[in-house]
């Protein structure tokens, strides 16, 4: 089989190394849609997104035309690499602002899936966005086309705090989307970043406590982490602002999980609580758990048995590519089976489930001095060992990091 060095270029037609298709029935298969535009960018975010001014807002009305062009291209790649067909588990539309889109480019991206690959009947089928970008009217076009669940990027409920990130959104409007979103009946989340240069804890519990009282189904909290090349990268490096210690950040986690649970949420990933199983974000437990994905859209990663491709980023070079009849796939690499060993302690080493031990030893991973050591320090919960799974502790979910590293050896 041939093997591909990191990053080596992706062929022009797109076609996938024989590994794509082994156990392929195995897996399920989910779809992400990056959308790379916004109104404005976040000094903290290093995502692939561009403001009206970066690019001009034609790439913007044409956007799902070129983008359904790559699902269609995408099923006779799948179909001629020999990957067995089958329908879409979740679909998620990610950003970028989504919803800047018209709600109806967005269905009209949906309904290209339905007809290319189908989607299942219960699949959760989400949509990310900005709280200022989405009113009932157009979250009702997206319910009754079958979209599931939103996800808002709500971030802080704190003005000093929403400065400091750059984030333009009217925070009253969190409320608004978020009960638009439940009127429609439509599944909500909201995101929440914690960490933030000035905040205290003071402003981390008002955050909570605002987000609590939106009754969503589902909450994600994040620290703010300092991308490199990012406005606020600069603004750290010039000692403008200055990041909170790590110390504040770990207590700021210990009152998230302490509210969160006291109001009803379940952890069930290090960084996401959910009211419900129902309600968990069924898309990203598919990345947890290493399933197939094709992404779409520019800079968009895919991944199909271990192989991952990542599109070309600028707007206007995947808009080129894709009316040239070609791939938009850049690179590629082909991860071995040693390495998905290791992604796979690493991701799902962070799910509330757990992690089977007997795989783990059978990979060689987590000696049992390790396994004992890791229970005296009180990382990991020594009754789910003796039922033969490693679960982290509260405390291990601070130190999952360390965990994963001790367990790999
Ligand atoms: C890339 S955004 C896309 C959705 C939407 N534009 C928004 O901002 O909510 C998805 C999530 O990633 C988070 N994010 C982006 N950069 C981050 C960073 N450097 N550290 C932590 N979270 C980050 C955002 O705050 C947001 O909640
Ligand atoms: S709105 Fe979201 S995607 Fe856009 S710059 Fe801000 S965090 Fe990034």
């Amino acid at each position: 089989m041939a093997q591909f060095p990191k990053g080596e270029l992706a062929p022009s037609d797109g076609l996938l190394p024989e590994q794509a298709k082994l156990n392929a029935e195995q897996r399920t298969f989910h779809a992400y849609i990056h959308v790379p535009f916004c109104k404005a960018r976040c000094g903290y975010c290093d995502f692939n997104t561009y403001t009206a001014q970066e690019i001009g807002s034609s790439s913007q009305s044409s956007f799902a035309r070129d983008l359904v062009s790559e699902i269609d291209l995408s099923r006779q790649v799948l179909e001629d690499s020999g990957v067995v067909g089958r329908s879409l588990s979740t679909v998620f539309f990610g950003g970028g602002t989504p919803t800047l889109l018209p709600a109806e480019d967005l269905i009209e991206m949906l309904q290209k899936l339905r007809s290319v690959f189908g989607v299942e009947a219960d699949a959760d089928i989400t949509t990310e966005a900005n709280p200022d970008s989405v009113d009932e009217v157009y979250l009702l076009k997206l319910k009754e086309a079958g979209f599931t669940r939103v996800s808002i990027g709500m971030q802080s409920a704190v003005t000093k705090v929403l400065a400091v990130l750059e984030r333009t959104h009217n925070p009253d409007n969190v409320a608004r989307s978020v009960q638009a979103a439940k009127t429609v009946g439509l599944f909500t989340s909201v995101d929440l970043i914690y960490g933030t240069p000035t905040e205290t804890i003071e402003d981390w519990v008002e955050t909570l406590q605002q987000a609590i009282s939106l009754d969503t189904d589902h909450i994600s909290a994040y620290s703010l982490i300092v991308e490199p090349g990012t406005k606020l990268a600069r603004q750290i490096k010039v000692g403008e602002v200055e990041m909170p210690d790590e110390d504040l950040h770990a207590q700021m986690y210990e009152v998230a999980d302490e509210l969160l649970t006291k109001a009803g949420f379940v952890n069930y990933e290090v960084s996401n609580w959910s009211r419900s199983v129902e309600t968990r974000s069924k898309h990203n437990v598919a990345y947890w758990k290493s399933m197939d994905w094709w992404g779409f859209g520019p800079g968009a990663h895919s991944h199909i048995g271990g192989v991952r491709w990542w599109n070309v980023k600028n707007p206007a070079a995947y808009t080129d590519r894709l009316r040239a009849s070609l791939s938009p796939a850049l690179e590629r690499e082909l991860v071995d089976q040693a390495n998905q060993d290791i992604e796979r302690v690493m991701l799902e080493t962070r799910l509330a489930e757990g992690i089977d031990l007997a795989w783990l030893k059978s990979k060689g991973f987590g000696t049992q001095e390790v396994i004992s050591n890791l229970i005296a320090s009180e990382v990991i919960d020594g009754g789910a060992v003796f039922q033969g799974v490693v679960k982290l502790t509260k405390k291990g979910r601070l130190l999952a990091d360390y965990v994963v590293r001790e367990l790999l050896g």
